[in-house]
């Protein structure tokens, strides 16, 4: 009699663990994977951060309906976005994916959102072509060419007449040295050499030496945030800083993240980007404000900003469709979405379902001493180089 009470008690506990949660028609589940541990571990942090401050200032309800954010963690690694996804639609009924901290992890969920028909919000990753692998990705971080051509640009017009690329070797710095490199020899400057550098665990040293080698104007440098640090130690290190070489970039590489801690050899250091903590606006100043108080004096970066926007994203698709989660109303109503972020003006461009935004030409000086990419030159409404070339 004993034995078989348990086994029926084990039973029910079974049926429990087991059942997936109920779907709640009052709750939009957002399921948010990022890399809270490994080496983009900052990405995760960031977004998070930010994500939760939107929730914090706007309520916890959109519409008549309450918004539940789950967050998972994926390590980096595109198996495990590939499965936490298809565990948040299947056991969570998350009607919206959001995150992804890496280009791979991003495509991981893209077949899972397209079999789902749920909006995937790209808010991290930056390779140019991730949008057109599913009509259900909408993306409010930003593209490398993005930023890499306007940078490629400013070189043309200051002097800037031979240089080396160095990227880290996956989608995102492939985009960047194409665009950089195109742009620059277009306008008459001379790439000397390009040189890729492994995302799993870069030793700089001998690429930065190569690069020394050629005696360039200017090395220009993408690597994924979270990575700026190591890569300017080794930059002072392999003695480039007194060489007279300049380091240029896209913003990835002074992470508003890491800055701080940098040291005076980034002073100087001239990026493109479309977001800084020292952008000068009302609505920067009260974002940087409210999420350095609720964490912890952390400055955000353009990971933060991306997961900001994702949310405002998400709220006003919401209010557009009363409340309604259909994944293709939902994207209907992100198509053409604008306002003005943190970062400035920005929108969803219709065609694409990617951001528009103003590029920022900054360069690394001391506010009140402290290093920030302060903005001294602004393009307009840039859209995705990429895409706005296919005819
Ligand atoms: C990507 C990741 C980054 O951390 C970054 O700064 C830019 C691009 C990416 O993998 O797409």
């Amino acid at each position: 009699m004993k034995s078989t009470k348990w086994t029926a008690r084990i039973g029910i506990c079974a049926a429990l663990i087991a059942t997936p949660a109920l779907a709640d028609d009052a709750t939009v589940t957002i399921g948010l994977i990022l890399p809270m541990t490994g080496p983009s571990a900052s990405t995760g942090k960031q977004e998070r951060a930010a994500a939760e401050l939107y929730i914090q200032q706007h309520g916890d309800a959109v519409a008549g309906k309450k918004i539940s954010l789950i967050v998972k963690d994926d390590t980096g690694a595109a198996d495990v976005t590939k499965r936490l996804a298809e565990e948040l639609v299947g056991n969570d009924h998350a009607k919206i994916l959001m995150g992804f901290g890496l280009t791979p992890l991003a495509l991981a969920a893209a077949p899972v959102a397209t079999a789902a028909k749920i909006p995937e919000i790209v808010s991290a990753a930056g390779t140019a072509m991730i949008t057109e692998k599913s009509p259900y990705i909408v993306r409010t971080s930003f593209t490398l060419p993005q930023s890499a051509a306007p940078m490629a640009e400013w070189c043309l017009k200051n002097g800037i007449k031979k240089v080396v690329t160095l990227v880290t070797d996956y989608g995102p710095g492939i985009d960047a040295e194409k665009w950089f490199s195109q742009t620059f020899t277009k306008g008459g400057g001379v790439i000397a050499q390009q040189i890729r550098v492994p995302l799993k665990n870069p030793d700089f040293a001998p690429f930065l030496q190569r690069a020394k080698d050629d005696a360039p104007d200017a090395v220009f440098v993408f690597v994924p945030s979270g990575f700026g640090a190591v890569f300017m130690k080794e930059f002072v290190e392999q003695g480039l800083d007194k060489s007279g070489i300049k380091l240029i970039g896209t913003g990835d590489v002074t992470d508003d993240d890491l800055l701080p801690q940098m040291g005076d050899a980034a002073l100087g250091v001239v990026t493109a980007h479309n977001y800084s903590a020292a952008h000068d606006s009302p609505e920067n100043k009260a974002f940087v404000a409210a999420f350095e108080k609720a964490n912890g004096g952390m400055r955000p970066n353009f990971m933060a900003v991306g997961a900001y926007d994702g949310m405002a994203l998400i709220y006003q698709a919401l209010e557009k469709t009363k409340g309604a989660t259909d994944g293709d109303a939902l994207i209907a109503a992100m198509k053409g979405a604008n306002w003005t972020s943190p970062r400035g003006p920005i929108s969803i461009d219709p065609e694409t379902r990617d951001i528009v935004q103003t590029i920022y030409v900054r360069k690394v000086e001391k506010v009140d001493g402290q290093l920030y990419n302060v903005e001294f030159g602004s393009i307009p409404a840039v859209k995705d180089p990429y895409k706005a070339s296919k005819p």
